[in-house]
C-alpha cells in the first residue's frame, strides 16, 4: 500500500462501491478493531504506533495476569489515562447514524474502550470484553473501572475485592482466555449479507473469523484499514484511508443513494 493511504484522502469509487453494497444489503453488519479508535487518542496495537511495538503481546495473556498481577495492572493503569478520557470520533458517530438508518444491523467490536456505545450504537457485541469494569475472580463480584482506578492510585496494586479479599481483574478478554458472545455474533454473521470492516489488522481468531463466516454465505466484505489487513484477499471493496474521513464520506454517500431512492 502506497504510504498516501495515511495523508491520502479516500477513493471516491471505493466509497461508492461500498455504499452500492450497503444500500442494496438487506442484513449489513459491522466488525471493528482498535484502528477506529486511534483518532480518538487510543492507540492501536498493531499499527506504526501500536502498543506491541512498544510492549510484548505477552503482558496480555492470562498466565501474565496471574503470575505478575502487579506489573499487569501498572501496564493496564497506563493504559487506561487514554481510555477514560477518550470521546467517539467522527467513524464512531457515523456507525451509530447507519445504525438508527437501519443500514447497519450490528456493531460486533473487538474494542474495549465502550465509544461505540458512547456514539450512540445499540446493538454492540463486545467480543473482548470491556475496560468499564473490573470482575473478582474469587467471587464474581463486579467494580466499576473508576472506583477500581481509585484502588490502584491509593497504592491497592493489584486492586483487592472488598468483600473477599480476590484480586480483581479487568473484565477484557486476555489471550488464552474464551471471547465473549462469540455464538451470537457468528449466528450474526452467517445471517448477513454484507460485513463493513473497520480499523482491524484482522490477525487475531476467533474475531477475524467474522468476516469469513458473512464471506462463505455468499456476503460481500468492505474493509476500512489504513494498512494491509491479513484478509484484504477476501475484500470486494478495500478503502484505505483514515476510519474517520472514510466512514463520515460513506454516511453522506448512503444519504444521498437513499435521497435519490
Ligand atoms: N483509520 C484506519 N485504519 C487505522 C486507523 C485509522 N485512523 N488507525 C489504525 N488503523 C489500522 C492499522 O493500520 C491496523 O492495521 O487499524 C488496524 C488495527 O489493527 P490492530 O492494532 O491489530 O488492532 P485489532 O485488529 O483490533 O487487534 C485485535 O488484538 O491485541 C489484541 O485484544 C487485542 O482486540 C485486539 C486484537
Amino acid at each position: 500500500m502506497s504510504s498516501a493511504g495515511y495523508e491520502g484522502t479516500c477513493n471516491p469509487k471505493d466509497i461508492e462501491a461500498a455504499a452500492d453494497i450497503l444500500t442494496k444489503a438487506k442484513h449489513a453488519i459491522a466488525f471493528t478493531g482498535a484502528g477506529i479508535s486511534t483518532e480518538s487518542g487510543i492507540p492501536d496495537f498493531r499499527g506504526p504506533q501500536g502498543l506491541w511495538r512498544q510492549y510484548s503481546p505477552e503482558i496480555a495473556t492470562i498466565d501474565y495476569f496471574l503470575t505478575h498481577p502487579k506489573d499487569f495492572w501498572l501496564f493496564y493503569r497506563m493504559r487506561m489515562s487514554a481510555l477514560f478520557i477518550a470521546k467517539p470520533n467522527r467513524a464512531h458517530m457515523a456507525l451509530a447514524e447507519l445504525e438508527r438508518m437501519g443500514i447497519i444491523k450490528a456493531v460486533i467490536t473487538q474494542n474495549v474502550d465502550g465509544l461505540h456505545q458512547a456514539a450512540g450504537s445499540k446493538n454492540v457485541i463486545e467480543l473482548h470484553g470491556t475496560m468499564k469494569r473490573a470482575v473478582c475472580l474469587a467471587c464474581g463480584r463486579t467494580y466499576p473501572m473508576d472506583v477500581v482506578i481509585r484502588k490502584i492510585d491509593s497504592g491497592q496494586v493489584p486492586p483487592l475485592c472488598d468483600e473477599c479479599g480476590g484480586v480483581l481483574k479487568p473484565d477484557t478478554v486476555l489471550f488464552g482466555e474464551p471471547v465473549k458472545d462469540f455464538d451470537r455474533a457468528r449466528e450474526l454473521a452467517l445471517m448477513s449479507d454484507a460485513v463493513l470492516v473497520i480499523g482491524s489488522s484482522l490477525s487475531v481468531y476467533p474475531a477475524a473469523y467474522i468476516p469469513i463466516f458473512v464471506k462463505e454465505m455468499g456476503g460481500k466484505v468492505i474493509i476500512i484499514n489504513m494498512e494491509p489487513t491479513e484478509l484484504d484477499y477476501i475484500a470486494d471493496v478495500i478503502i484505505r484511508c483514515k476510519a474517520g474521513d472514510a466512514m463520515t464520506t460513506l454516511l453522506n454517500e448512503i444519504k444521498s443513494k437513499m435521497g435519490n431512492q
